[in-house]
This record gives structure tokens, sequence and C-alpha cells, in this order.
């Protein structure tokens, strides 16, 4: 089975069917993309695999167990990172803290961890240190660590964001518009922390993603939805190609 399987999915909001009949199969490595117009279902698709939403229909599964309907942190602590299209940080922490707080979100500290000895928890902290620094480095963002995110450019805001999503060990990382209201200069910088954090991690990767260059430099497969529904996939190329992906952008500007 693939590492992460969604299959007949679909989603109604009230009268709204915003998911249609979905379907993926994303294996260990890959990188594949999710494009379509505005209001197309992308995110809510994101909202579904992570627990936001449970589906109305459908199932999800994640290398082999079935997440359908778990609670958010439930899901991100089997392995499912991701990051959000508006950024969610909070503006008054430091870098270091907010990928500090995502390793702690991982454990269960419940009435035991109550009682956990202050030596050990020392140890802890130490080691969620210096695991934090290791990610801020290799997204080359470390030099930041200690300045709050309000006071930071966009482009390493969602570094951070992305920081800590990988501070959960994920085995797949879903984002969700990362290049939304990039600069040219930092776009390229996000192709290459994908490729990096790809390449080191050995991660698969699920994107929206609204600027085809990113897509076509990334992805090795991109589905398009339309309506709820998917209307083509394939390779970047194939798509970029397919009438009913022109169509459904006719009128847009797709590098926005
Ligand atoms: N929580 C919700 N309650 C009701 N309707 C919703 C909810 N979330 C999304 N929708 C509706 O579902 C549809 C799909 O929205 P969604 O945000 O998934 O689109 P999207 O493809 O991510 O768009 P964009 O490119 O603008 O981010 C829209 O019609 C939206 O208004
Ligand atoms: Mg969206």
């Amino acid at each position: 089975m693939s590492l992460l399987r969604v299959e007949h999915m679909t989603h109604y909001f009230g009268g709204l069917q915003a998911v249609s009949d979905y379907a993926l199969e994303l294996e260990p490595g890959q990188i594949k993309g999710l494009i379509g117009p505005n209001g197309a279902g992308k995110t809510t698709i994101f909202n579904l695999i992570t627990g936001i939403h449970t589906p109305s229909e459908g199932h999800v599964y994640l290398d082999g167990q079935e997440i359908t309907g778990l609670r958010p942190h439930r899901i991100a602590a089997q392995g499912l990172g991701r990051t959000f299209q508006n950024l969610a940080l909070w503006r008054h922490m430091t870098v270091l803290e907010h990928v500090k707080m995502a390793h702690y979100s991982r454990i269960d500290y419940g009435l035991v961890g109550a009682f956990l000895g202050s030596r050990r928890r020392r140890v802890q902290e130490q080691e969620f240190t210096e695991r934090s620094r290791e990610l801020l480095r290799m997204l080359d963002i470390e030099s930041h660590a200690e300045q709050l995110v309000v006071n930071l450019p966009y482009g390493v805001q969602r570094r951070v964001e992305m920081a800590r999503a990988l501070a959960t060990d994920p085995k797949v990382l879903l984002l969700d518009e990362p290049t939304v209201g990039m600069t040219a200069e930092e776009l390229r910088q996000m192709i290459e922390v994908i490729h990096l954090v790809h390449q080191r991690l050995g991660l698969a990767v699920f994107i929206i993603e609204h600027r085809l260059r990113f897509v076509m430099e990334l992805c090795q497969e991109v589905q398009t939805l339309v309506f709820g529904r998917v209307v083509a996939q394939g390779e970047p190329e194939e798509i970029l190609n397919h009438p009913k992906v022109i169509e459904a952008y006719l009128g847009e500007d797709w590098e926005d």
C-alpha cells in the first residue's frame, strides 16, 4: 500500500459538495502537486487528510493504518506534518521556541508528565533544543533562532512554519501554498529548501500550489482539482497542456 492513500473521499459542507470521490496515492519519497482554481477544494482535502474535518465518505490511510476521522494531533503523531495557507505562527515567540513547542506537542505528558523528574525534563529540553537547532540549520534560518517571528521577513516565517512541521518527524509533509505572497527571490529559496528537505529526510511531499514554475520544478506528478473533482492528473508537462486544465485556468494569472 502507498505511504499515504486516500480512497473515495467525499465531503459536504451543508449542501455544498466541496470534494467529490477524491483519491490519492503518495509513495515514499514522492513529490506530488495539487493545483486548481480558487475555491476548488484543495485546502479542504488537506483538512480532511489531517483530521481538521472528518470526511463525509471515504478512507485515509497512512503507512497502512487507517487514520480517517482521528483527531489532528493523533494524525500528526502518526507521521503527517503540514503547513497552513495562512501562516499560523505565534507572533511573539522566537523562532527556536516555535520549533521546540512542536517537539513537545508530540509527547502526551498527561498526568505522568506532571510527575516527570526535573532532571529528566532538563535532559529532554536539551535534546529538543539541539534537534530544533539542527532543523533551523538545515532550513538556513539558524541565525534567526532567538528572534521574534513577528519581526522576520515573510519568506523566513514560511521556513519557520516548515521547521515546525518537520519537528514532529513526519513521514509525509503537506504544504498548503508555501509560496503565496513571496518575492521571486523567496520563491527560489523555497524551491531549494523543499528539495533539500526532501533529499535529506527522504520525505514524501504533497504540495498545493498556484505557481506553475514551482510545480514544474518540484513535482513528479500533479493533480488538477476543479469544483472538488480531479479533472486531470499526470506529469507536469502533460497537465499544463491538458485541455481541462487550460479551461479551468482561463483568465487566471497562473504566476500570481
Ligand atoms: N469550514 C467550511 N465551512 C463551509 N464551507 C467551507 C469551509 N471550508 C471551505 N469551504 C468551502 O469549500 C470550498 C472549497 O474551499 P477550499 O478552501 O478548500 O478551496 P481552495 O481550493 O483551497 O481555494 P484557494 O485556492 O482559494 O485556497 C469553497 O467553496 C469554500 O467556500
Ligand atoms: Mg486553499
